[in-house]
């Protein structure tokens, strides 16, 4: 899984592209990279177009400025297709942040988007203290460094199961968000505050749509997600036991199976 620079605009972003056929594409989670598709990019390289971009400020891609929006991250994705020479609807598959910008993403380009898979994800903005607790988060990052979230995020993401039984995934994990830049980490914390609340929108999104939810996701829990599935014209939704808020990296068979057949009857 070797990503490759693109340059759109004079900004860096660093891209896996499998090549081949009928585009798939990944969008990581908070504050990660495109590493944490690693079982998604293996199962499912050789018969689609994988594609999996770092979002701005996060592993090799450079930072942007100091409020990334998700309708932000969603343009840069449409940049980054242009770029790429995509011309037909793709497949969008996004994880907790990737998923509030794959909402974006079917709000402004609803044309370019074939189905769409929310991981550990929600339709809802934040609420007045966590937009609050973000900003000053943000702050925090910039001044300090981001020791302090990767310490109080990482037992977060995991179930307990994974906890126990595959630290290297955690290892894998804490990499990555040591990966991420200060500023990147910020912006994306700022524009997670003040993001739009997408409820009233989803019976709007009438495309096929899958939903994955780790049981033991204590971020976006599972109650959440199907009551998001509920809202939505054309939806299913899978909760995935022993899991926890990073559920395609948690239990890499039960999710490629349910993406599997997603992909397959589209
Ligand atoms: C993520 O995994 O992207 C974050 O948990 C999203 C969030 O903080 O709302």
């Amino acid at each position: 899984m070797q990503p490759k620079r693109l340059v759109i605009s004079s900004r860096v972003f660093s891209v896996v592209d499998s090549g081949g056929h009928k585009p798939i594409l990944f969008v990581h989670g908070f504050p990660l990279d495109h590493t944490m598709w690693i079982h998604q990019w293996e199962a499912f390289h050789a018969d689609y177009r994988v594609i999996i971009p770092d979002l701005a400020g996060f592993g090799g891609s450079a930072p942007a400025k100091e409020t990334m929006t998700m309708a932000d991250y969603a343009d840069d994705l449409a940049r980054i297709y242009d770029e790429l020479g995509i011309q037909e609807p793709v497949i969008m598959v996004g994880l907790s942040m990737g998923g509030y910008i794959l909402l974006e993403f079917l709000q402004r380009f609803k044309d370019r988007v074939q189905g769409v898979v929310f991981c550990d994800s929600r339709a809802a903005n934040d609420s007045a203290e966590v937009a609050k607790a973000r900003q000053i988060l943000a702050n925090e990052v910039q001044s300090e460094g981001t020791q302090k979230l990767v310490q109080t995020m990482i037992p977060k993401l995991f179930s307990a199961t994974t906890q126990k039984l595959a630290p290297e995934k955690i290892a894998d994990t804490r990499l990555a968000m040591q990966r991420a830049t200060p500023s990147g980490i910020a912006a994306a914390a700022r524009g997670m505050a003040v993001r739009r609340d997408f409820r009233p929108f989803l019976a709007e999104f009438n495309l096929p749509a899958c939903l994955i939810c780790g049981e033991d996701d204590v971020i976006t829990p599972p109650a959440e997600m199907q009551s998001m599935a509920d809202a939505l014209p054309q939806a299913t939704f899978h909760c995935i036991p022993q899991a926890g808020h990073m559920a395609p990296l948690e239990a890499p068979a039960a999710t490629n199976e349910i993406l599997h057949e997603f992909f397959r009857d589209l």
